[in-house]
């Protein structure tokens, strides 16, 4: 059984700063704007703020490119501002998680500023920087074949100092050299000045990106006909990962802080282990990519690939009983500010079975074992960009740059350009970043000035305002849905996992137990229409005689006995059933 600790039991809300509330007109969001909806997170039930970052910032890849770490990006406020959100939640009991950026700088920070200006300056060696390598024709070529997560290649030619600077994301954003230990102390120090200021923790952000292969050799040739290749054999999970992350964890424990990883492109349970097994004394739990990366195919995002049930079934009881079986821990998600809305994308529907979908794929992550992150705007069913928005209106540095890398790949196909803008229709970053939607005023009551990205035109149906007023709505239900997760959290939080139906391609149903609290059955039609479920004798036992605690629809389903009893399920029907043990 798991160890007890809050952070287990905690919801997460992420907010993503620029898209919150403008309090101030400028169409930007804004510190304040966050402070003024504190009622509504508490009413909602979460425990924790995770703050995408807020630190000044030329904003190339809207913040996640940091000039001064020590410093709040302008429009957003200041750093008393975050002083100020600091107490405003303790006083609530709730925790403020910030982003830890530091994989990579701004070009702009005075850091890499310093490290360019030349080959024999201190700060040098803070950053990587290679010659150039020469090929067959005396051409110049980037030191490695490495491709940008962004497309193209990951270095970029200084032509001062004559030399190459790697940077895995844009060229503005120049990876730290962390085999210098001058820039882990550097970073253990910004850590302390956030967390002197009574921050609770961190969302690291590409941690496991921090260590490259010794060499720097490269990538094998997996894309053929792409100059670059993706690298990530040689700069995830790297040598001396584990190393740094343990120099990470002495700041956090002086503190009794909290950490999430993001981790992308890690798969193999031992490696996750290593970082989140409760015995290594690394992070409490990593953002783990299997199922976000389930339907994206070949080359990049923008190419599409088929996804199955069974193989989403399939990532989450291979997640689940590896941190059950190992002391690990799970970070639940489904959204977050890198990819598009869950009931667009996981669920395609028709509009009348929306808020259905919404719920079922609230119901479906969170039931689950670990702690639930709900992405600003998830609590009330957002949905991805109107289809009629063309790629001007997206304004992610990531969507164009792979927008137009798909197109080139693409060549000679006549409908290559719409099949790219139908992927980007379906995953392109911007959809989870389009402004909150509050209520029916203009720009779904964001700003008053004008919004510095469109906010998509159905705030005037889905909304917060008419959402916390009526009772059958998605706030209401992830507001219920959080409320039973801690009055149960023996059995939703620490209890085992176990599959059924992993084959159905239409349901999901899994069991949360408890040896001494309960079992909970949970049940799930993940299609816009009805199904007929022959279930198993375990789930239509409990159907019939356990307490139904959490549902979708009003009026219990019906099940039809023939000769197996069919369960007659409605479209993303959810149900969650409770069989407590009685205490003697
Ligand atoms: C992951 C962040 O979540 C994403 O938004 C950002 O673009 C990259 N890391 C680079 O920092």
């Amino acid at each position: 059984m798991p160890q007890k600790a809050w952070w287990k039991e905690a919801a997460v809300y992420q907010i993503y700063p620029a898209s919150v509330c403008d309090l101030n007109g400028d169409g930007i969001g804004d510190i304040p704007g966050i402070l003024s909806k504190l009622d509504y997170l508490e009413s909602l039930g979460v425990d924790v703020v995770w703050l995408c970052p807020v630190y000044e910032s030329p904003q190339v890849d809207m913040g996640y490119d940091i000039s001064d770490y020590r410093a709040i990006h302008a429009p957003y406020g200041t750093v008393q501002d975050v002083d100020q959100l600091i107490a405003a939640l303790h006083k609530r009991g709730m925790k403020l998680v910030m982003d830890l950026v530091v994989n990579h700088t701004s070009d702009q920070h005075a850091w890499f500023k310093e490290s360019r200006s030349s080959l024999d300056n201190p700060k040098r060696d803070w950053y990587i920087w290679r010659k150039p390598r020469w090929d067959a024709e005396g051409n110049r070529q980037p030191p490695n074949n490495w491709a940008s997560v962004f497309g193209g290649s990951a270095w970029s030619f200084d032509e001062e100092t004559g030399e190459y600077y790697l940077h895995l994301f844009c060229k503005e954003q120049p990876d730290l050299n962390w085999e210098n230990p001058d820039v882990a102390q550097a970073v253990h120090d910004v850590m302390t000045f956030w967390l002197d200021k009574g921050v609770d923790g961190f969302r690291m952000d590409v941690i496991n990106f921090i260590s490259k292969t010794p060499g720097l050799p490269d990538a094998p040739v997996t894309i053929p006909d792409q100059q670059f290749q993706p690298a990530e054999l040689h700069y995830a999970d790297g040598p001396r990962l584990h190393e740094f992350l343990r120099g990470l964890r002495g700041i956090l424990d002086k503190y009794n802080a909290f950490a999430v990883g993001e981790m992308p492109g890690v798969k193999e349970e031992a490696e996750v282990l290593k970082s989140v097994a409760e015995d290594r004394k690394e992070l409490n739990m990593i953002f783990q990519f299997d199922i976000i990366c389930l339907d994206n195919g070949r080359n990049n995002k923008f190419f599409p690939k088929e996804w199955s049930l069974p193989k989403l079934k399939a990532i989450v009881h291979k997640w689940q009983t590896c941190m059950f079986d190992n002391s690990g821990w799970n970070a639940l998600f489904l959204e977050n500010h890198d990819q598009s809305r869950s009931v667009s994308r996981f669920t395609p529907h028709r509009p009348e079975n929306r808020n259905a979908a919404a719920k079922m794929l609230a119901t479906f992550m969170g039931m689950q074992a670990g702690t639930l992150f709900v992405y600003q705007g998830q609590e009330l069913g957002m949905a991805n960009l109107p289809k009629d928005w063309g790629i001007d209106e997206y304004k992610d540095v990531e969507t164009q740059n792979l927008y137009r890398l798909a197109l080139e790949q693409h060549r000679g196909d006549p409908d290559g350009a719409e099949k790219v803008m139908d992927q980007v229709r379906l995953k392109a970053r911007d959809h989870g970043r389009s402004p909150m939607q509050w209520n029916t005023q203009k720009h779904g009551g964001f700003t008053t000035g004008t919004p510095w990205m469109r906010v998509n035109e159905d705030y005037l149906h889905c909304n917060a305002e008419q959402q916390q007023r009526d009772p059958s709505s998605v706030f209401a239900y992830w507001q219920r849905l959080l409320r039973l997760r801690k009055q149960h959290a023996d059995t939703f939080v620490y209890g085992s996992f176990e599959l059924l139906a992993a084959d159905d391609p239409a349901v999901v149903c899994y069991r949360r137990v408890h040896a001494s609290a309960g079992a909970a059955t949970v049940v799930l039609n993940f299609t816009d229409g009805e199904y007929a479920w022959e279930a198993p004798p375990g789930v239509v036992k409990a159907w019939e005689g356990a307490r139904r605690i959490l549902a979708n629809y009003a009026e219990p389903g019906e099940i039809r006995k023939h000769s197996a009893a069919v369960v007659c399920l409605r479209p993303f029907e959810a149900v969650v059933l409770l069989e407590e043990r009685k205490m003697c």
